[in-house]
């Protein structure tokens, strides 16, 4: 069982032992009824997703894969800031729990040494331009059997275990994300979060300051990102001196 620290909202949980992806077990309880905040965790996924239509690998026990389920009832520039904001203090427990640098990739990947550790798929079901289910799928590589998964997988990504050297409790690690998700959500929707997020940013961010090149429907932009906005949108100076913002993208930093 898990042992949820408190936190400060209720959370209506779901443990599944295999399903197809826990994104649509969770929407589909959410729209038909169940309360939220809801969070589905799963052992197995068959259909799991991740971003831009790539296949999240589902397959592996050390994987903690879960979805997080709450009905905001707000505009729909709700749900990047909230990906940025979720990342960044994932990124901030998971490395006071492992005491290894966990740095968020915007806008939804977590890293450790510039490899893949965790990846957020935030889905949402909008009604008239509000947001009436908001769904965030958490794939974290906990004790991942990092061995076994092919080679071109390898040298990108890592697990907690393997940056660390031992094994972690999965549902410890469970119990932490999923109170952390609820507090952070809790957060947002009370509090003014604008100076923790500034702060997050200063300390957990694995592109500030870095190099990098954001490919866009407009096609490819390299620059040097010096910060991002209010609405989480990403600054980038280019060659040419000149600051532009990217609301979206998939960023690749450049070695350093
Ligand atoms: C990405 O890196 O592109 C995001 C990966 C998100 C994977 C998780 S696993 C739990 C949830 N269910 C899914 O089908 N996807 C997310």
């Amino acid at each position: 069982a898990l042992e949820l620290q408190a936190q400060k909202t209720e959370i209506n949980w779901i443990l599944l032992d295999e399903c197809g992806s826990t994104n649509d077990e969770a929407m589909r309880r959410l729209t038909d009824g169940t309360e939220s905040p809801l969070v589905v965790i799963t052992r197995r996924q068959s259909a799991g997703r991740g971003r831009l239509g790539r296949r999240w690998h589902s397959d592996d026990s050390g994987n903690l894969m879960l979805s997080f389920g709450v009905r905001p009832d707000r505009q729909p520039a709700f749900m990047q800031r909230f990906t940025v904001w979720i990342g960044l203090r994932i990124a901030a427990k998971l490395s006071a729990l492992s005491g290894a640098s966990v740095l968020a990739k915007w806008p939804n990947d977590l890293l450790i040494n510039g490899r893949k550790l965790a990846g957020i798929l935030t889905e949402a079901r909008l009604d008239a331009d509000r947001m009436r289910e908001l769904i965030l799928g958490l794939g974290l590589n906990v004790n991942s059997a990092v061995e076994t998964w092919p080679v071109e997988v390898r040298s990108i990504a890592t697990s907690l275990s393997q940056a660390v050297g031992k094994t972690f409790s999965m549902s410890a690690v469970a119990a932490l994300v999923i109170s952390e998700l609820a507090n952070a959500y809790h957060d947002y929707i009370e509090r003014n979060i604008e100076a923790e997020m500034n702060e997050l940013w200063a300390q957990y961010s694995a592109i500030n300051h870095h190099k990098v090149t954001i490919s866009t429907h407009g096609g490819d932009i390299s620059g040097e990102v010096v910060g991002m906005d209010a609405s989480s949108a990403l600054q980038l100076r280019l060659a040419n001196g000149e600051v532009r913002t990217f609301a979206a993208g998939d960023v690749s930093l450049h070695d350093s």
